[in-house]
Parts: structure tokens; C-alpha cells; sequence
């Protein structure tokens, strides 16, 4: 048995007293964020980097900015010639849409100033960036500083020997984004935080807290601190540690002369989980000869996590299957730059779905992503890459491995190790060292860089090549082996492998477009269709995934495997498979919710298995079909109620039960020949006594009459970044969705708010999202409502011609 007790901590920075009103002691930390009056300009510009280079005709941006999301879409951007191996493919075809069809490549400059705060007198100044979209040189008053080229790593570089105190300083940031370096939309541009920290000389590192609960009873927690000094040398040092719940109260305290170590101990321990994600404050004061020097915040949880052979992964001793998705960074229509909004938003949505779990794939993510996983209750595996030695793609990672790596991984893991949701460190998806009989030796490089950073973390990797990864032990080398879409080769990896347990790093790769069904229906790979869509049945698949029926049939027999990641839970931008070499189509059909964040079918056969405590009834297709009188329209009803009966226009279809027939029998309910004739289909549900419990109808809606509008948030916050998403339906004069509208939807916001953006799902659009229009698609959009710094409310009037519009009041305060 591998065991892992840990608590997990993160460090957040004093930004103010003011924020934080139990530290009412003097102002030790500073830390601003440099968010505004930013000015940007794509191109390369020799002399921006000197404080005389005159950027008033650039253009002025806010910070956290994707500069590719405002388009234009277009065939030509990074067009890839290239056969694409890790999908099977055997000739190189013309790809399109691979990176979003968006305007990513090429250089850009950005360019602050900004005034150094005094702390001390003898500070310490670091500017810290979460991530920079990509190969980015910072210099400050025309001096370079330092470079990072991986987008998805922060960094920071100590600048107190570049700034003028008491002067304005001028911060530019050199980005350069090498086109065919990415397999999906990576943005582009200063797309997360960048924060500028003062501190004394003599410090408590960023990064340098790390807190872990080596003993956890019911009773009580052992507390273990790890705390760096930025000064290794100083002498007559008194490190004095609070620990407080979520309301303040000091639950343990402790103090340490001259040692860097701790260990406290917390009484009658709430254990964090996906359940109850309580969360503690550890507060560090730095004395130095008995003067307050620094503190520092720590969020932690106090969990125990474990890999047991034949059982898979345990959480505070409970067995727990993951049921877990993958995602890509973007927030859709709002590309890359980070809004955190919009990540809590995607958060509630997976909920919702039953999820427990997320795997970052394939790179770190923004920090703040991770403060709501652990607030909300997600466990989560952060991955670092997508290549190692061996490249997929001409300008990507393995450019940078072997110089960059071990700087990628330990900045990751320093960063993160705090958090209680993250579970395992993925060190890699599907590399192509697989192959590579030397590739387990790189394994335990990155291993051995984890197991130093974080001693409590098992690590693992997303592995395709199984038959490789089988021989020449690659698999065997990994703590904790994940297989990408190989259901079917649990058994021999199981027999094979030292482990005993394992999971599905990602599975079923189904694809499908929200309200789009086409027929015959019928279960295949690879399947194109002249629309560039895929259909909602949910059978449709690549040659190297599944329906997410032929995972699960595997996973219910085999205790050992841990759980799953579905690839993913909300489409992204870029990888248009199976569209890859077909035009328009700019973005992923493999999302359970599609791009902007609309469920599609998939969402209910996953929540019907997911989440066993709420009750899912849930019919497709739609039922507008004319034109189709008298053909065959399958009927599928996905549900957590053992069997239910059909009825079209109230004459029954029969009962169907969920069988063992084949696997799609043992999911869903299916009625494979029902004749389409207007009017309604409906099922009743019945329960395991044969109850007649719940019912669903779906009726056929008459032609698009008025629009309704449904807000996810009515109350926002007046700081110029909260969101409200408001979904527009076309509906017929009864307020029945009409399931295949596409009016064109014009949006106007008015009061103390703007618009922001616009999706509609369909992958195959090229409308501009922050253009305030987006047609409807299977009669849906969703419209993206920002706050200002004003309080008041926010009116946002949709309207499409022919159609009543209407109008939405939000708050904002
Ligand atoms: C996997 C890969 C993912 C994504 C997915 C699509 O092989 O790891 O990044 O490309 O396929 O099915």
C-alpha cells in the first residue's frame, strides 16, 4: 500500500491591512497587481523595451489580455500541413482549425510603468507573472531582466537592483509565439496576473511555506510548517504560527527560535473533501531580534489521500472513484485571459454534472483556478506537459526540456503543493518517449524533481502507447499509471504491472454538437458529416476512444481502476476533430458542455451515473422534424431510474429496462424505431418496484415567437470584472425551446455594466464573440454580462428581428 498523509497548503501574499483586518499590524508585504493602463502592440519593436520608446499610438489594454480572441477567424492562422501520428494518421492532410483558426502567432510587446511602494527602506522587489503566452523576456527600465519561455509556468525575478525608488519605472514584456507549437488554443499575451511585491530584505519566501498533516485522527492533526527564509544566514529569528478557521478564530498557535520547523497540533480536525472543503489559515510572523519582519498567509486543508491495490484511490479512508473531467485552459468566448468568474462559473457547472474531479491537461494552470477547486471541493491533478524529449509538434516543449524542465516542474509544485485539492502531479500526457526504451529513465528525473518538491504527492502520467509502455517499463516506473482511452487493456496491465491500481487519465473522446442529430443513427468512428457537425446520439468516436458506455462497462469490473477523466468537460478551442482538415470548424466537439458552456446530451448520461443522489430523466432528440413523417427518429432517454416507458402523442412505445444486452443497454433507455409524427414524446419513469415515479416530455415547438433570457447571476460585483452569463432561448409563442433557430441575436447593455461577449456553441461559427451578435444555434446562446466599477443596474436587451425581444436586469454592487 502506497499512503499518503499530507495536509496541503497554499501561500497567499498580505496584499493590505485593510484586506486582511486580523493582521492589524504594520504593512510588511505589499503586493499590487498590475492590471491597468497597460499599452500593447503586436510586431516587434527593437527599442520598446527603453523608457523613452513613445507607445502612445498602441493600443490600451487591461491586464489579464488574450490578444488572439478578437480574431479575425481564419483558415490560414498556423495552417498545419502535417499528419498528426498520435491519431493514427498515415498521411499528411491540410489542418485548420488546430489552434482555434485564431491570430496566436508572432511577437507582441506590452509595455507599464509603475511607482515601488516603501516597506522597509531595504526592500526586496519581485515581479511576479502567472503565465505568459509565450517565450517572454521582461525588461524593466530598458534592462533585460530575465526570460521564461513556457506559457503555462509562473515566475518571478527579484528587479530591486533594476528600479528607481520613489521614480517611475517602466515594466515591457517581449512575447513571441512560434507558430505549430501548440495542439490546441494556447492564447496569446500577458493572459494572467502579474503582480508587483515589495517585501523586507530579509523575508518569508514566496513559495517557501509548505505545510503537511503527517498524522490525522479523529482526535486530533499533527501540523507540520516548513517555512524558507529569503536570508539562509540570519541570525535571532522567532517564527510564531497561528492557525484559524474560516471565521477567524485562532484554533492552535505555536512559535519556533531560530528553526524553521513546526509541528502543531490541531484539535478535532474538520477533513477537507469534495464534500466539505474546509479550509484553514496558517498565519507566519517573521521576528527578527524581535521586530516584526514579515507574514504570510497559508491556506490549507487537512485531507489523507491513498493508492491501494485492488481498490484504487481511498480519501480519508473512503474509497473514491474519480469521476473526473479533463480541461483546457480557455474560457471560451473569453479566450485564455483569466477571469475568475468565468472559472467558477465552469466549477458550479461541473457540480452540477456530478464531477469530482479535474485533471489540468496538459499544463499548469492559473493559481486562481486552483483557490476555487479547493473552496469548492474538486479533487485535481495538475500536469505539466504535453512533450518531453520527443516532440508532436515543430515548436513545441521539447525545444525547452532539457533546459527548462526541472526550473517548470519545481516552480509548479512550489507554487501548488499548499493545495488541498490537488491529489497527484502529472508529469506528462501521452509523450512520445512511450516509445522510447530509455523513457522511464526520464520518468524518474521528473519523479525524483516532484518527490523533492513535495515528498507527499504521488505523481503520475496520461499514457497512450500502452503496448509499449507495457514493455519496457515505462508504466512500472510511474507511481501511479494513467491510460488514455484503453479500457480494454485494464485486465493485462493489471496482471503485468507492480502497481495494482490505475486510471483513466482520459477516456471517451466522444464527440458531438449541442442539438444536432443525424441519421441513420448509428455508432462509428471518425464519422463526418456535410454540416462539419457531430451527432448528439452520443455514439460517435476517433478510432483511438469510446463511447462513454464501453468505459464504464470496464470500470464497474475492475475494482482496481480508480475512476476516469473524460476528455472533456467543456469543448475548447482548437482540435476540431473530427473537422481537423475540414473548413469552417475552429473548435473541440468532445466537450459534455459545449463552448459556451450549455449542456448537451452527454451531460445527462454522465450526471445519471455521476450523481446518484439527485434523480436525472433527460429525452433526445429534439422534436421538430418536419419534413421527416412517417422515418424512423430514435428515441433515447438518459436516466438513473432503472426503466421508463415512451409515449408518442400518448400511445405507448413500450418499457424499456436497462439490460446487460451490450453496454449502450446497460446506460440508457432506447427506443430504436419510433415513427416521427408531430406533437409530443414523453416518457414515465418508473422505479426499482415498477412505480411509476417522474415523467419528461418533449414537445414539438411551433415557429420562433419571442426570446427568454435565464441569468446564472443577478448580483454581481462593481469591480470591472464580475460576469453574468445569460442564456438566450428562441422560443414559440407557448415558451417551447425551438430547437433548431438560428435568428441572429443583437445584444445592447446599458447602465453599470458592458457587454463582453457572445457563444453559441457551434463550432463550425466564425462570428466574433466580443461583437455584440451571435446567431442562435439549436435555438441557444449564451451572452456574457460584465460589471464596471459603478453600483446599479445593468440592463442587457436582446433582440432578433421578427421576434419579441427582451430585456434582463442585473445588479451590480
Ligand atoms: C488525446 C490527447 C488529448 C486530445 C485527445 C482528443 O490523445 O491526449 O490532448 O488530443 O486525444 O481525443
Amino acid at each position: 500500500m502506497i499512503t499518503l498523509k499530507k495536509s496541503i497548503f497554499r501561500t497567499i501574499l498580505v496584499i493590505s491591512v485593510s484586506f486582511f483586518p486580523l493582521l492589524s499590524s504594520a504593512q510588511l508585504t505589499k503586493s499590487v497587481l498590475l492590471e491597468n493602463g497597460w499599452k500593447f502592440s503586436k510586431g516587434d519593436f527593437p527599442s520598446a523595451a527603453q523608457i523613452s520608446f513613445n507607445d502612445r499610438a498602441w493600443q490600451t489594454v487591461t491586464v489579464p489580455h488574450d490578444w488572439a480572441i478578437y480574431g479575425p477567424f481564419d483558415e490560414n492562422n498556423d495552417l498545419q500541413i502535417t499528419k498528426i501520428t498520435q491519431n493514427n494518421e498515415t498521411k499528411e492532410t491540410r489542418k485548420t482549425g488546430r489552434t482555434g483558426a485564431l491570430p496566436y502567432m508572432g511577437i507582441g510587446w506590452y509595455r507599464t510603468t509603475f511607482t515601488v511602494p516603501t516597506v522597509s527602506g531595504n526592500d526586496e522587489v519581485t515581479l511576479m507573472f502567472d503565465g505568459v503566452m509565450s517565450n517572454s523576456t521582461i525588461y524593466v527600465n530598458g534592462k533585460e531582466v530575465g526570460n521564461w519561455p513556457y506559457g503555462y509556468s509562473s515566475f518571478q525575478f527579484n528587479i530591486s537592483a533594476y528600479i528607481i525608488k520613489g521614480k517611475s519605472n517602466t515594466l515591457s514584456v517581449r512575447v513571441d509565439n512560434k507558430p505549430e507549437s501548440s495542439r490546441w488554443y494556447p492564447g496569446a499575451g500577458i493572459y494572467r496576473n502579474v503582480h508587483l511585491i515589495v517585501k523586507n530584505k530579509t523575508n518569508l519566501k514566496t513559495w517557501g511555506t509548505f505545510v503537511t498533516t503527517p498524522e490525522i485522527s479523529a482526535n486530533a492533526a499533527k501540523v507540520n510548517v516548513k517555512t524558507k527564509l529569503s536570508d539562509s544566514l540570519v541570525k535571532g529569528f522567532k517564527l510564531v504560527y497561528n492557525v484559524l478557521d474560516s471565521k477567524g478564530t485562532t484554533l492552535v498557535s505555536g512559535s519556533a527560535l531560530s528553526k524553521n520547523e513546526i509541528d502543531l497540533k490541531l484539535q478535532n480536525p474538520k477533513l477537507w473533501s469534495p464534500e466539505t472543503p474546509t479550509l484553514y489559515t496558517l498565519v507566519t510572523k517573521l521576528y527578527v531580534n524581535n521586530v516584526l519582519t514579515d507574514q504570510q498567509q497559508t491556506k490549507f486543508g487537512i485531507r489523507k489521500t491513498e493508492f491501494k491495490r485492488e481498490t484504487g484511490f481511498w480519501l480519508n479512508d473512503k474509497n473514491v472513484k474519480f469521476k473526473g473531467v479533463c480541461l483546457h485552459h480557455d474560457l471560451g468566448p473569453l479566450g485564455t485571459a483569466v477571469n475568475v468568474s468565468a472559472m467558477r462559473r465552469q466549477l458550479v457547472l461541473l457540480k452540477d454534472l456530478g464531477c469530482n474531479a479535474i485533471r489540468t491537461s496538459h499544463n499548469p494552470v492559473a493559481p486562481e483556478f486552483l483557490d476555487l477547486c479547493d473552496e469548492m471541493g474538486f479533487l485535481v491533478i495538475e500536469e505539466t506537459f504535453d512533450e518531453w524529449k520527443r516532440g508532436k509538434m515543430k515548436n513545441g516543449y521539447h525545444n525547452f526540456f532539457d533546459k527548462w524542465a526541472e526550473k517548470d516542474v519545481t516552480n509548479m509544485i512550489e507554487r501548488d503543493r499548499n493545495h488541498p485539492s490537488i491529489i497527484m502531479w502529472s508529469i506528462g500526457n501521452e509523450v512520445p518517449d512511450q516509445d522510447n526504451k530509455e523513457g522511464y529513465k526520464i520518468i524518474t528525473y521528473l519523479q525524483n524533481i516532484c518527490h523533492k518538491a513535495d515528498p507527499t504527492r504521488l505523481v503520475t502520467a496520461g499514457m497512450d502507447r500502452i503496448n509499449s509502455a507495457l514493455k519496457n517499463n515505462f508504466a512500472a516506473t510511474l507511481d501511479v499509471p494513467g491510460f488514455n482511452y484503453k479500457p480494454k487493456q485494464y485486465f493485462e496491465a493489471y496482471k503485468k504491472l507492480p502497481q495494482g491500481f490505475l486510471y483513466g487519465s482520459e477516456t471517451a473522446s466522444t464527440v458531438s454538437s449541442r442539438g444536432v442529430y443525424h441519421f441513420p443513427v448509428k455508432m462509428g468512428k471518425d464519422i463526418h458529416h456535410p454540416d462539419n457537425q457531430s451527432s448528439s446520439y452520443d455514439l460517435e468516436f476517433c478510432n483511438w476512444s469510446q463511447v462513454p458506455d464501453d468505459e464504464w462497462a470496464v470500470q464497474d469490473t475492475t475494482a482496481y481502476s480508480a475512476g476516469e477523466f473524460v476528455w472533456t468537460g467543456f469543448d475548447y478551442l482548437g482540435e476540431p476533430t473530427p473537422y481537423d482538415d475540414y473548413w469552417p470548424s475552429r473548435s473541440s466537439y468532445f466537450g459534455i458542455y459545449d463552448l459556451a458552456g450549455l449542456p448537451k446530451d452527454r451531460f445527462y448520461l454522465y450526471r445519471s451515473r455521476w450523481k446518484p443522489e439527485e434523480k436525472t430523466l433527460h429525452l433526445l432528440p429534439h422534436w421538430n422534424w418536419e419534413g421527416k413523417e412517417g422515418q424512423n427518429i430514435p428515441v433515447f432517454c438518459y436516466t438513473n431510474y432503472p426503466s421508463a416507458e415512451l409515449f408518442v402523442n400518448g400511445k405507448s412505445m413500450g418499457v424499456q429496462k436497462k439490460s446487460n444486452l451490450n453496454n449502450q443497454t446497460r446506460y440508457r433507455l432506447m427506443w430504436n424505431d419510433v415513427i416521427y409524427q408531430k406533437g409530443s414524446i414523453k416518457v414515465v419513469a418508473y422505479d426499482e418496484n415498477g412505480k411509476a415515479v417522474a415523467t419528461e416530455e418533449v414537445k414539438t415547438a411551433g415557429p420562433p415567437h419571442h426570446l427568454k433570457l435565464t441569468a446564472d447571476r443577478k448580483q454581481l460585483t462593481a469591480n470591472g470584472k464580475d460576469l453574468s452569463f445569460v442564456t438566450v432561448s428562441v422560443v414559440d409563442k407557448d415558451g417551447n425551446l425551438c430547437p433548431t433557430a438560428t435568428d441572429n441575436l443583437m445584444f445592447k447593455v446599458t447602465g453599470a455594466g458592458k457587454y463582453r461577449a457572445a457563444c453559441n456553441g457551434d463550432a463550425t461559427s466564425l462570428q466574433l464573440f466580443h461583437q455584440p451578435e451571435m446567431k442562435a444555434f439549436s435555438g441557444m446562446a449564451v451572452a456574457i454580462v460584465e460589471s464596471s466599477k459603478l453600483k446599479g443596474n445593468i440592463n442587457l436587451q436582446v433582440s432578433a428581428k421578427g421576434l419579441t425581444s427582451a430585456i434582463i436586469t442585473l445588479n451590480s454592487k
